[in-house]
């Protein structure tokens, strides 16, 4: 039994960022699933900002089940598209769009334009018994021509970090894990658990 164990909910209905997420935490913290706690529900995302949908799907979780928790929100934001497809993300192509048709959209709104420089951000919104904290990790880089390998999901076959040539999609889980927005945030996740132990 490892000391100072603890369980902490996940609020993801995303099981690549929980993969993701698991593969650097450390043995003393745990991800426990929403379907675990019972909830099959989509969590509700309407802020017009990372920081307010990542606080929103937190405090669903938090105020109706009654469970320390953290949620994660992530965007992609393109310079030369004056940031867009920022926090609508996931859904730049339409509602039920895939990932495909977001990068397709993405390559054509950057047609024949060579300034492709763009950011991952990540916003963490941990609540601990009903204290609210929030932290941020950011992954700069450009968006490539054509895809770009295989792996990964969401836009990784056409992000290419800074100073790379290989996209996200062409990185081991391990090297993608090394650099990325989600990554960085969830060290500094790590970092505040370890820091109110000592
Ligand atoms: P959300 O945080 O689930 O709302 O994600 C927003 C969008 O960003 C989705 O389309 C995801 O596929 C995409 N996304 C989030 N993280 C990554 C990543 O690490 N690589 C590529 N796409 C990502």
């Amino acid at each position: 039994m490892i000391e100072n164990m603890r369980k902490i909910v996940f609020a993801t209905g995303n099981p690549n960022k929980v993969k993701e997420v698991n593969e650097v935490l450390p043995e003393t913290l745990t991800i426990v699933g929403l379907k675990e706690i019972g909830c099959t529900e989509e969590l509700p995302e309407t802020n017009p900002t990372l920081e307010g949908n990542a606080l929103q799907k937190a405090r669903y979780v938090y105020e109706n089940f009654g469970k320390d928790c953290f949620s994660e929100d992530t965007g992609l934001f393109v310079d030369a598209l004056d940031g867009e497809p920022g926090v609508y993300t996931a859904r730049y192509a339409g509602k039920n769009c895939t990932s495909d048709d977001n990068i397709n959209l993405l390559l054509k709104n950057l047609d024949g334009n060579n300034q492709r420089t763009a950011r991952f951000r990540t916003i963490i919104a941990l609540i601990l018994d009903g204290e609210e904290f929030l932290f941020e990790g950011i992954a700069e880089g450009n968006i490539s021509f054509e895809r770009q390998g295989e792996g990964g999901f969401g836009y990784d076959p056409v992000f290419i970090p800074e100073g790379l040539e290989t996209s996200f999609a062409e990185m081991t889980a391990e090297s993608k894990n090394e650099i990325s927005h989600r990554a960085k945030a969830v060290k500094k996740l790590i970092a505040f658990f370890e820091n109110q132990k000592a």
